[in-house]
């Protein structure tokens, strides 16, 4: 397994470029399953969860290729069901079951589990396909859909924690093909669920409201093959951001969207950065000293929980208290042990975390435990002095192109181990 070292205390400089949306892109391949036509996907990054997801698109019978950030795709003829181990890797394949059922009428796959940062269940998704008219059955490990017809009905989709991201994505995708009208309500906003959205509309379906609380799918008798260009990463470009404050730098973003990060970006701003928008992204740095804030992670447009590790990673740096307050995924706190490795002083509270900030972190050993929490472990490690190794990369390459080869890019020390 690769690991990272990383020897601290260089300031990030210069100009980084944002790729395709990790979360946009598997449900917008997900959503080629939907039509037998051609599709092309462009700004597709090279990740391994992308690669992975091709793995499913071709098991399921569809031609799949994959060059220099394009994806074709045509789903000729496919299957309804998705090898189970394949499925079960990768949490985010649960949406290829959206545009199965839609378009055969019947999807199986494996229940996917729960995974590090919490239980991820999918009764939403499942009580979205029930309102469509699918008989829904969990048997020997398969969830199992199927329907002789899909009627559009309204439908609540809001949870414990509010919307659903997927949960939408694939109810989305199973109503576009059903007779009628569907009303999504408390539908996810997440400008993943927008870009979906827009790639099915290029396809031929008829979808109003994404980005609100309230969606409404009229269903079409079929699409079409469409060609789409994934929105730039909102969460890969707040990392940048929060690493150029994180390590006293100067970067410039290209490609980020302001308009999808407003929560981090001023919750950036109390913490002491100076944000400055330039004709295609952002320019990031200190304006003076960093300043303690609170955090609570909520759907969009709140606080990203995919972006909560990261900013961690800066307040552990940052003098005083500051509390982060996790809403989505009760245990996405794994990075608050290797964090304390490097010296930070942060404690659990229930949902929250205590971060005493200020003294200064020393390089050590780490293992990353999740993508997001890797990330936060790159960023503490080039803020800190000395050497920190990070071990199984693995996970940050899953939504991450290329993040060493971005850093040094940027200055930063940091070099890839790879075992064989
Ligand atoms: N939930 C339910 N029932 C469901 C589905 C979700 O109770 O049927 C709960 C979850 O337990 C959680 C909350 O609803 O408390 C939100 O989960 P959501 O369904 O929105 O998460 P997801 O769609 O499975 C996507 C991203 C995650 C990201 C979350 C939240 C993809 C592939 N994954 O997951 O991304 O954290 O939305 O924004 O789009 C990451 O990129 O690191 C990552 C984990």
């Amino acid at each position: 397994m690769d690991s990272f070292l990383i020897k601290g205390g260089t300031p990030l400089h210069g100009t980084v470029a944002v790729s395709g949306a990790k979360n946009a892109v598997l449900p917008i391949m997900a959503a080629t399953l939907l039509t037998s036509e051609p599709c092309v996907i462009r700004r597709v990054p090279n990740l391994s969860d992308v690669r992975f997801m091709a793995q499913i698109l071709t098991w399921l019978g569809a031609e799949v290729s994959m060059k220099e950030g394009t994806v074709r795709v045509q789903a000729r003829k496919i299957r309804g069901a998705g090898d189970y181990d394949l499925v079960r890797k990768m949490r985010g394949s649960i949406c290829i079951m959206g545009p199965l059922l839609g378009r055969l009428k019947k999807a199986m796959v494996s229940l996917p589990g729960g995974c590090v940062i919490g239980a991820r269940p999918i009764n939403l998704h499942l009580k979205g396909f029930e309102a469509l008219g699918a008989k829904v059955v969990i048997e020997a490990g398969y969830v199992q859909a199927t329907a002789k017809r899909l009627v559009g009905s309204a439908m609540f989709l809001g949870g414990r924690s509010g919307s659903t991201v997927l949960g939408t994505a694939n109810v989305m995708m199973a109503a576009v093909l059903a007779e009628g009208v569907t009303v999504i309500e408390s539908a996810a906003c997440e400008p993943e669920v927008v870009d979906l959205a827009t790639f099915l509309n290029a396809m031929g379906a008829r979808i109003t409201g994404a980005g609100s609380p309230t969606m409404t799918i009229t269903g079409v008798k079929e699409l079409h093959g469409a060609e789409h260009e994934v929105i730039p990463d909102r969460i890969e470009a707040a990392t940048y951001a929060i690493a150029a404050v994180a390590t006293n730098g100067d970067v410039t973003i290209r490609g980020a969207r302001p308009d999808h990060i407003h929560a981090i970006l001023d919750k950036l701003k109390g913490a002491g950065a100076r944000i400055d928008c330039t004709s295609d992204g952002l320019q990031v740095r200190r304006n003076g000293k960093l300043k303690p804030v609170d955090i609570t992670t909520l759907p969009y447009s709140g606080f990203p929980t995919d972006a909560q590790a990261q900013m961690m990673a800066l307040m552990t740096l940052t003098p005083g208290i500051s509390i982060i307050t996790e809403r989505i995924f009760e245990s996405r706190f794994m990075h608050v042990s290797e964090l304390t490795r490097l010296g930070a002083d942060i404690e659990i509270e229930g949902p929250s975390a205590i971060i005493k900030g200020g003294k200064p972190l020393s390089g050590a050993p780490v293992m990353a435990s999740d993508l997001r929490a890797s990330a936060a472990l790159v960023i503490a490690g080039m803020a800190a002095k000395g050497t920190t190794q990070v071990n199984r990369v693995y996970h940050i390459d899953r939504g991450y192109e290329n993040i060493d080869g971005k850093l040094r890019q940027l200055g930063a020390r940091i070099e890839r181990i790879e075992e064989s």
